[in-house]
């Protein structure tokens, strides 16, 4: 009986020791595992102004080609990555900003200005000059940006 009552008193103190042990490991471990993980679950990236240049650069009524450098961060990774944008006025205060990706599988399309016409050289896919589909595969407009101009400088909303 004696023996038998140390045995779970020794039992006891193990159970102890490693119920000890694990909350303080848990108290630890969880904070620093959410905190090396957090980027990994962020699945939006924040959407912030990009300036893209001066106002003064877009000639009336011909598409305009800026190339701004953007970070992304994809989980801890982060990349640097060049945006090409096209900026349309009609009348120097109205501007509208169209991304240069094809919206049929994604390739650079091009100002084409004898021809007045966006082209993609992929699959032959053409635009107008506000992006809205002419012929050729591309199931919609090209991609538009909110735009914003502050002090004579064009911005758009991206992330
Ligand atoms: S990717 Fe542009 S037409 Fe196919």
């Amino acid at each position: 009986m004696k023996e038998k009552d140390e045995i779970s008193r020794r039992d006891f103190m193990k159970v102890a020791t490693w119920s000890i042990g694990g909350l303080i490991g848990l108290g630890w471990g969880i904070p620093a595992i959410a905190y090396v993980a957090s980027p990994a679950w962020k699945s939006e990236q924040a959407q912030v102004w990009i300036r893209l240049g001066a106002t003064s650069k877009v000639e009336l009524g011909v598409p305009t080609l800026f190339k701004v450098k953007v970070k992304r961060q994809t989980g801890w990774i982060v990349n640097e990555e060049e945006l090409s944008v096209y900026v349309l006025t009609e009348d120097g205060r109205n501007y509208i900003a169209m991304s240069n990706v094809c919206t049929h599988l994604g390739c650079r399309v091009r100002w084409i200005a004898e021809q007045d016409r966006f082209f993609c050289p992929c699959h032959n896919g053409v635009f107008d000059q506000q992006g809205n589909v002419v012929s050729g595969p591309p199931p919609r407009p090209l991609n538009q940006y909110q735009v914003k101009v502050e002090d004579g400088q064009l911005f758009i909303l991206g992330g």
